[in-house]
């Protein structure tokens, strides 16, 4: 029998993440697997002695650095860390996503600036704000749950927080009113769309259900299908959680590719459980 593990972040105290594992690692028992879940800081990456290794490994967290650790060690890792590191962060994601040429907000990449210097005075916030108007996003590189997503509305707002993200990855994005407080999360498994919710808040600009979104099954059209099945191959993630906004058409627009998506919420809302369809393609693909 081959074994696997199933690795979440020991560092995260929210219940949410062990019951991730724990779907993981049951759909992996119910295909012969055995399955072990791991806390990321289990593994003590030793570079210089031996571990015992799994025949492969699911990664449920953003340890990059575990996966390329496990790879090194031959041990087939999903998504890849790679892909794993593009998706972390929003900033690379958006570029990817733009040279595959998928309709997307409109998005400017900020510049990198030391903590310590500005370039407040430069006059380069001025073109942003010129470029988008008010109100507009700004998204951290890495952030999930929507914490890391602003709203900004005033010109005093965005100021302070360039100026609090010095030092940090993020992007200046257009609003999509639109699409304010809704979204669609469509969960995609080796290219194919396993499961689909649309998300809504009454009292947020941002859907995601950690910040009150309310969940409801959605039947995809044929155009959200196709964003979304390109929009994770743009960003080569064999599990894929694609959030698509809707433009002023209502036509799909991607927000982003996640790369450790949740299952949870999907499976209480669809009855579908996307674990099982991740551990069949692992099961085709490292035969
Ligand atoms: N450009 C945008 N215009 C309108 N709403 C947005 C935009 N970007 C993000 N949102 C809202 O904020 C939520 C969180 O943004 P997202 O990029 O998915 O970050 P996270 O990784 O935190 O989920 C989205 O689900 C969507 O509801
Ligand atoms: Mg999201």
């Amino acid at each position: 029998m081959s074994v696997c593990w199933i690795i979440y972040n020991g560092s995260l105290i929210s219940e949410k993440f062990i019951d991730q594992a724990e779907l993981v690692a049951e759909a992996a028992e119910r295909a012969g697997v055995g399955a072990r879940i791991m806390k990321n800081n289990d593994a003590v990456m030793d570079l210089s002695a031996d571990m015992d290794l799994p025949d492969f490994a699911v990664m449920l967290d953003k340890d990059i650095l575990l996966g390329y650790f496990l790879k090194s060690r031959g041990v087939p890792v999903y998504n890849d860390p790679a892909i794993i590191d593009l998706c972390d962060n929003k900033a690379k994601q958006y570029i990817a996503l733009a040279s595959a040429g998928l309709p997307m907000p409109a998005t400017i990449i900020a510049p990198k600036v030391y903590p310590a210097f500005s370039i407040r005075k430069s006059g380069y916030f001025e073109k942003v704000l010129e470029r988008f108007g008010l109100p507009m996003i700004i998204k951290e590189g890495h952030g999930s749950f929507g914490m890391k997503v602003y709203l900004i509305e005033t010109e005093e707002q965005f100021y302070e927080k360039v100026e609090a993200l010095r030092g940090i990855d993020f992007v200046f994005q257009e609003f999509v009113e639109s699409s304010r407080g809704r979204d669609i999360r469509v969960n995609i498994v080796g290219g194919e769309i396993v499961a689909a919710m649309y998300r809504e808040s009454k009292t947020d600009f941002r859907a995601n259900i950690t910040n009150g979104g309310e969940a409801s099954p959605i039947e995809l059209t044929e155009q959200q299908k196709v964003i979304a099945i390109a929009a994770a191959r743009a960003t080569g993630a064999i599990f894929a959680g694609v959030d698509l906004l809707f433009d002023i058409d209502e036509q799909p627009l991607v927000c982003e590719v996640n790369a450790a998506a949740h299952i949870r919420n999907i499976l209480n809302v669809t009855g579908i459980n996307v674990a099982d369809a991740m551990i069949a393609y692992i099961l085709e693909d490292v035969r």
